[in-house]
């Protein structure tokens, strides 16, 4: 799923010819797939994400130009910044993560010299996949090379995350870049979106994780997950104004929720349902997998699933039709949307036996009813970020 390292250091020689001496490193940095905890990030909450098997690389070398220059593997353009940019604009597409990052680097280093940086992005882009999160953290890591401070791999995180808030404006939650930072392999991460801490979930043997892609682009910056994010913080606050004694949405008692919910109106009280409950999935699948109890996992899955799609209005008719078409293949446990919804993929746990026919019917059947040729990815669990030797 990757260049190899020594091609991607020739392709650097190549695209930024210079002294055969100098030191060229190379970050890589994965994408994830959330196995369950949907929009409960946000919320301080808990989620099971997982690293996988796609990455993004992003080689650096210093320069003495006082400039980052990027080129991507991907892409034709050239891109060029000075790093001490005080008042730097968005151009709306994929620089302003490495931008972003630097900023957030600025502000808690001395400096950032100029790079010369090299991306090979492998993580399907607009997929839900956080593609921008593995480029974010790589580009961290890449950077921090040529910079002076140390930072924790939480820590990291944080910062990728302000970068995404900050300069390319989603407001989005922790969970994707601390499961690209904190990935291992063969293991779901159980995290606590408040206290940060986290423990690791193992999978069992006889499962795989097929992610199918739906071929839908979305996009977290778009207004919907803002505006999702935004109807949480007005149901906080409707429950501190009745006198909950409540900092996020996770706090929230059922009690509470019960006695006041109904008042919130028709659409917050199922947003803030979806919020409940699916936190409440996420402890009972960590559970269930530890008991590997698949069964158990997949429904939940499904619930997590119907949830997002009726409750929270974050799924698309594709993602639905995707999530039918696997039920209905036996040896499936479960199925649902992962990240952050409006297309994307879903993340289904099947039997390793029957994967070659889940592919060819899910495949075959969501064609036949799209016209959409979808990509379909038996992925494992890998280990998080860091330099390639
Ligand atoms: C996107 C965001 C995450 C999270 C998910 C939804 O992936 O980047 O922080 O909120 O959506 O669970």
């Amino acid at each position: 799923m990757h260049t190899p390292a020594t091609s991607l250091r020739a392709r650097f020689e190549e695209i930024f010819p210079g002294d055969a001496n100098r030191e060229i490193h190379v970050a890589r940095a994965p994408g994830r797939v959330n196995l369950i905890g949907e929009h409960t990030d946000y919320n301080e909450g808990f989620v099971l994400p997982g690293a996988i098997a796609f990455e993004t690389r992003v080689a650096r070398s210093v320069n003495d130009s006082g400039q980052v220059v990027m080129r991507s593997l991907q892409q034709q353009e050239e891109f060029r910044f000075a790093t001490d940019d005080p008042a730097p604009n968005p151009r709306h597409d994929w620089t302003d993560y490495i931008r972003g990052v630097l900023i957030e680097l600025r502000r808690g280093l001395s400096a950032i010299g100029g790079a010369d940086l090299l991306i090979d992005g492998r993580v399907p882009m607009n997929a839900g996949l956080s593609s921008s999160a593995a480029l974010e953290i790589a580009t961290a890591l890449a950077l921090l090379q040529a910079g002076d401070g140390v930072f924790s791999p939480v820590e990291l995180a944080k910062l990728c995350q302000r970068a995404e808030n900050n300069f390319v404006g989603a407001r989005c939650g922790i969970m994707d870049q601390f499961s690209s930072i904190s990935g291992r392999a063969g293991r779901a991460i159980l995290l606590d979106c408040r206290s940060l801490r986290s423990s690791y979930v193992p999978l069992p043997e006889n499962v795989e994780i097929v992610i199918c892609n739906t071929m839908i682009k979305h996009s977290v910056a778009a207004g919907e997950y803002n505006r999702r994010r935004a109807e949480c913080e007005e149901c906080l606050n409707f429950f501190k104004s009745k006198g909950a004694e409540i900092a996020s949405l996770r706090d929230l008692s059922e009690e509470n929720f019960k006695s006041w919910g109904p008042s919130l109106g028709e659409v917050l009280f199922r947003r803030c349902r979806h919020v409940l409950k699916e936190n409440a999935r996420v402890i009972q699948a960590a559970a269930a997998f530890e008991d590997e109890d698949l069964a158990a996992v997949g429904r939940l899955m499904y619930e997590s699933h119907t949830s997002l799609r009726d409750d929270y209005e974050v799924s698309c008719p594709e993602l639905d039709l995707m999530v039918d078409l696997a039920r209905k293949v036996p040896g499936v446990y479960g199925s649902r949307m992962t990240g952050g919804g409006f297309g994307g993929c879903t993340v289904s746990l099947v039997e390793r036996d029957i994967v070659e026919r889940f592919k060819m019917e899910v495949a075959g059947k969501y064609e036949d009813a799209t016209r959409i040729h979808p990509e379909i990815y038996v992925t494992t669990l890998v280990d998080g970020a860091g330099m390639e030797k």
